[in-house]
C-alpha cells in the first residue's frame, strides 16, 4: 500500500495523521421534498486520514449532493456522516475547503483580495494577510498575477485562484465538485499535476467528484463509483500506482486495466444515463 508506506517515510505526514480525521458514512440516504426517489442511497465508505479519493458515476446519481452532505451542508434523511476525530473518536467539523466546478471568484476583486476572503472573513490584519495570500499565489503559479482582475484570466487561472483561496485557511480537507470539468485538456492535464502536487506535498483528505474516469484514476487511492439515480456505490476500486504520480503513467497496464473497469462499471451501473464518449475524457 503506497500510502502507508509514504506515511512511514514522511515525518510531517504521521502527524497529520493524529490531527486529521477519518471520514465514515454509514446507511446514508438523502431524498429532496416531492422528489420520486431517493437521490442516493444505502451509501456506506471511510476515507482514511490524507488520501485521495474520487467519487465518479453519471449525471445526476447524487455526487454532487453527497459532496455537499459531507460538508455538512445538507443532512441525510437516514444513516450517518461522521469526521472522526482520531484520539477521542467523536464527530467534529474539521476545516473544510470547498471547491466548485466554477471559480466563484469576485469580479470586482482583485486576485489578491479574492484570495484573502477567508481571511477578512476571519478578522485577520493586512500585515499578517499578506505574506499569506503571497505564499498561497507562488503554490498555484500565480505569482505577479496579485492586481489581476478574474476577467483578465483564463479559466484555468481562474481555477488556480479558487483553489489559493481554499488552501489559505489550511484545511484538513479537501472536497471538489467537478472543479477541472469546464476546462480544456491541455489545461486540465496542468490543473491535475498542480493539485496531485500540492496534495501530495500537504496531504489533506481530498474527496474528488468526476466524470473523467482517467483523471479519476491518475489523481486517487481509491475511486468510489456510483450507479445512476439513486446513487448506490457499485465498487470501491483501489488504485495500485505508486506516487507521485505523472502522465508517463497512462501507458502502464495498471493504469488501463483500472480505466477499462470501471467504465465498463459505469456503464453497466448507468443503462443509457451515459454515452461512451462521456467518459473518454
Ligand atoms: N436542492 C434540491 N432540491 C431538489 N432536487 C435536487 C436538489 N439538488 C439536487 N437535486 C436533484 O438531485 C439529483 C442529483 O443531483 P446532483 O447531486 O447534483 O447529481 P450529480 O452531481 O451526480 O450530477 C438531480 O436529479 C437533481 O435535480
Ligand atoms: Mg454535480
Amino acid at each position: 500500500m503506497p500510502l502507508i508506506r509514504e506515511i512511514v517515510e514522511m515525518p510531517e505526514l504521521s502527524k497529520l495523521a493524529t490531527e486529521v480525521p477519518r471520514l465514515t458514512v454509514e446507511g446514508a440516504c438523502k431524498r429532496f421534498p416531492g422528489g420520486l426517489s431517493a437521490v442516493y442511497e444505502d451509501i456506506g465508505f471511510a476515507v482514511e486520514p490524507g488520501s485521495f479519493v474520487s467519487l465518479i458515476g453519471p449525471s445526476g446519481c447524487g455526487k454532487s449532493t453527497l459532496l455537499k452532505s459531507v460538508a455538512g451542508l445538507l443532512k441525510p434523511d437516514q444513516g450517518e456522516i461522521c469526521w472522526e476525530h482520531a484520539a477521542s473518536r467523536e464527530c467534529i467539523r474539521p476545516e473544510i475547503g470547498y471547491i466548485f466546478q466554477d471559480a466563484t471568484l469576485l469580479p470586482w476583486f482583485s486576485v489578491r483580495k479574492n484570495v484573502e476572503v477567508p481571511l477578512r472573513l476571519r478578522g485577520m490584519v493586512p500585515s499578517l494577510r499578506d505574506p499569506v495570500c503571497r505564499e498561497m499565489l507562488k503554490k498555484v503559479w500565480l505569482e505577479g498575477f496579485e492586481d489581476y482582475y478574474p476577467k483578465e484570466l483564463s479559466g484555468g487561472m481562474k481555477m488556480r485562484v479558487s483553489l489559493a483561496r481554499a488552501l489559505t485557511l489550511n484545511p484538513q480537507v479537501m472536497l471538489l465538485d467537478e472543479p477541472f470539468g469546464a476546462l480544456d485538456a491541455i489545461t486540465r492535464n496542468e490543473m491535475n499535476r498542480l493539485l496531485i502536487d500540492l496534495w501530495f506535498r500537504q496531504r489533506w483528505t481530498a474527496l474528488f467528484v468526476t466524470h473523467s474516469v482517467n483523471e479519476a484514476v491518475m489523481l486517487s487511492d481509491r475511486v468510489l463509483v456510483m450507479s445512476a439515480r439513486p446513487g448506490r456505490i457499485v465498487d470501491d476500486v483501489a488504485i495500485d500506482l505508486p506516487h507521485p504520480r505523472n502522465e508517463s503513467m497512462v501507458s502502464d497496464p495498471r493504469y488501463l486495466n483500472h480505466v477499462s473497469h470501471i467504465r465498463s462499471l459505469i456503464l453497466a451501473s448507468s443503462g443509457e444515463a451515459l454515452r461512451p464518449s462521456q467518459l473518454g475524457k
